[in-house]
């Protein structure tokens, strides 16, 4: 095969044709050759500018579609209202606050036990919403908002809730460390099951401990209360 010295085509040699298929770039002739208005270095460059242009005006209208960033908070304290057993408290605090620590440490409200502090035994149960929450798992600023009940929250002045009645009925406790917790679970697990069986009681209330073992009682006080609230 020939080389065609960067042009590829029909060649005549001493008298004869003939076609070349190799093109050669090292020969000096084909590097001074003029270049083309539109060289394929320059192509290339041209589309590499083209798409970086053509990726910065994606970047920045994505940027500019994309809703604004929130101001950061912290490290230092920020202003917060909580609304606790339907009070509010205004309270500076930093934004790393548990609300577990607001609640015990910077409110005074200490029904609801630090244990785990992981989220996993329930002792710090409190009501967000009429939900059931480890309080130890939400940050402070993040219940802004909300209603937060907590086991203070639950009797009416000297009145017990039902749900505390029952467990003094049925000895639902030892040294009673889980039992805020537990009484809270159990007010949120009455309210969206106000008649259930002894297997959905033991089911309901499988996210909250009690080291002292005083399960039975437990379950006997749910059923109890269930009753008692009809
Ligand atoms: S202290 Fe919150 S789950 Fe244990
Ligand atoms: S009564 Fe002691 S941990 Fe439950």
């Amino acid at each position: 095969m020939r080389e065609c010295h960067g042009i590829p085509g029909e060649f005549t040699l001493e008298g004869r044709k003939g076609w070349c298929l190799v093109s050669s770039e090292k020969h000096t002739d084909v590097q001074k050759r003029p270049q083309a208005g539109f060289s394929r270095r320059g192509f290339i460059r041209g589309v590499g500018l083209g798409g970086g242009a053509v990726g910065a005006t994606i970047f920045q209208s994505t940027a500019e579609a994309a809703p604004p960033a929130p101001a950061a908070l912290g490290p230092g304290e920020v202003a917060i209202t909580l609304s606790i057993n339907g009070k509010e408290h205004k309270l500076n605090v930093e934004p790393r606050l548990t609300l577990l620590d607001a609640l015990r440490e910077r409110l005074n409200y200490t029904g609801a036990k630090k244990v785990c502090d992981r989220g996993t035994c329930g002792a710090c149960t409190v009501l967000l919403d009429g939900k059931a929450v480890y309080a130890c798992s939400i940050l402070a600023i993040d219940a802004q908002g909300r209603n937060i009940q907590t086991v203070e929250g639950l009797s009416q002045g000297s009145e017990l809730h039902p749900v505390m009645r029952a467990f003094v009925n049925n000895d639902a406790q030892q040294c009673g460390y889980c039992t805020p917790g537990f009484v809270v679970a159990v007010k949120a697990f009455l309210d969206e099951n106000p008649k259930p069986t002894y297997e959905q009681v033991k089911d309901g209330l499988g996210g909250n401990l009690c080291r002292c073992g005083t399960y039975v009682g437990i379950r006997k006080a749910v059923l109890e209360a269930a009753q008692a609230r009809r």
